[in-house]
């Protein structure tokens, strides 16, 4: 993707990226395969949807929930529904007449996580948006008048202690702020983080001892901003640094700089003899030549050295990868498999992607090729059972059949992932290219 030619319809208009017009309800519906017993709850996956039919960038829609609910062998429902956000509701401003930012407006569009049985929808520019697992909206979420900041589309659940860690940051001071709530939901803790500048900051990493932060050179642009688009750019100044700061000690963040890129999105991170290890995204540049265009990234460690000061970084693979997932009951810890979006040589998004599998201590790699003109979207990991082992389990993701201009949810099998699909479930509505879902299980 890319820059377009003025007078074209931009990428994300076009389509698969194309919004769908109807919020549809559908009971029972068909299948090829099986569905396993032990999946009972529901995928649900956000992604934006413009209300008007037209936004000014991919990333500024209003957020759409695709859901699908299994259980008893079976697909009983399938929903689409709106984020019925203020803004999506009454249009209202994102700005109060003072020029600062109405947290309680936003598109609600990039995610959906639960925590401490609430579902909420995200956004990194605004508080929450609670939904109810049939995927109507409750409202706005400040954790009990708590936050006062965005919150970050990307909060990380700690396995070990159940805690939801996330920040939130602002175009205006304080720029970056971490906050962590309990394993009841309450917020207990923010903590302004002292960054150079605005900058656009979508995903972090903890580990067992440490919270990670990515202060990264695409910064706010005023000038874009009251353009009504998306208000960031490529720096060659900022400069790119991580940021260190241990788990709950009150200690300053340590701060190392990297070599200038950026990431949006954090495989896992974890600890290993001494260093914080890092498993990211990478791409070289983003939005120098302007905010639509998506170079590829790929797989790169960061092995954060505390002792020595610095970090390395590896090119892990070479293939384009983008929405990157781990079992999630090892975030934060070592873990063995990831999952990604492969978008193959010479393939655009609309055409010819796979998932990939990686198995992080030989390096190797699975594919699962849904076939020509088969375009999945994320895949989100599911185990088995609670005791399950790291790949014992299932991947779903939804898949375009631009063929048949229809969509699936796809089941496959984790440990078997290059072979056929478990099952496909056929979804009356067609689910345009979005961004990040969550299995949300039955007991939550
Ligand atoms: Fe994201």
């Amino acid at each position: 993707m890319s820059d377009e030619p003025p007078g074209a319809l931009p990428f994300h208009l076009r389509g698969n990226f194309a919004p769908v017009k109807e919020e549809v309800t559908a009971a029972d519906l068909p299948l090829r395969g099986s569905v396993p017993a032990g999946l009972r709850g529901r995928y649900i996956r956000n992604g934006p949807n413009p209300k008007s039919g037209s936004s000014p960038h991919w990333f500024m829609g209003d957020g759409m929930l695709h859901g699908v609910e299994l259980g008893n062998g079976k697909a009983r429902w399938y929903r689409n529904r709106y984020v019925r956000t203020r803004k999506f509701l009454e249009d209202a401003p994102g700005l109060k007449p003072d020029g600062t930012r109405d947290l309680t407006v936003g598109l609600a569009n990039t995610h959906i996580v639960a925590h401490a049985g609430r579902l909420l929808a995200l956004v990194e520019s605004s508080l929450p948006t609670e939904m109810t697992p049939q995927l109507e909206t409750t409202g706005c979420f400040d954790f009990e008048g708590r936050l006062a900041t965005p919150m970050t589309a990307h909060p990380k659940a700690c396995p070990l202690t159940g805690e939801l860690h996330f920040f939130g940051y602002s175009f205006a001071p304080p720029y970056l702020t971490y906050h962590r709530a309990n394993a009841a939901g309450r917020l207990q803790h923010s903590e302004a983080v002292e960054v150079p500048g605005p900058t656009m900051m979508h995903d972090f990493a903890i580990t067992e001892r440490h919270v990670v932060f990515m202060d990264l050179p695409v910064v706010f642009d005023l000038e874009l901003a009251l353009a009504g688009s998306m208000p960031y750019r490529w720096s060659d100044e900022y400069g790119a640094r991580v940021g260190l700061m241990r788990r709950g000690d009150g200690a300053p963040v340590r701060w190392f700089d990297v070599a200038p890129c950026y990431v949006f999105h954090v495989l896992n991170a974890f600890e290993e003899a001494g260093q914080v290890i890092v498993d990211v995204v990478r791409y070289d540049e983003l939005w120098r030549p302007g905010i639509s265009s998506f170079p590829r990234a790929r797989l790169h460690r960061w092995r954060i050295d505390p002792a020595a000061g610095k970090v390395g970084e590896e090119r892990m693979d070479d293939r384009a990868i983008e929405f990157p997932r781990c079992d999630e009951r090892r975030t934060g810890l070592r873990h063995r498999y990831g999952y990604a979006v492969y978008t193959e040589d010479g393939a655009d998004t609309n055409s010819g992607t796979a998932l990939i599998k990686y198995e992080s201590r030989s390096g190797a790699a699975a594919v699962h090729d849904f076939g020509s003109g088969r375009v999945p979207g994320e895949g989100v990991f599911v185990p088995s059972a609670a005791g399950a082992g790291e790949d014992e389990g299932w991947v779903l993701t939804y898949v375009f059949d631009a063929a048949r201009g229809a969509s699936e949810l796809v089941i496959l099998d984790a440990a078997g992932f290059a072979g056929p699909p478990i099952a496909t479930i056929e979804l009356p509505v067609r689910v345009p290219f979005g961004f990040h879902g969550s299995w949300i299980p039955d007991h939550t």
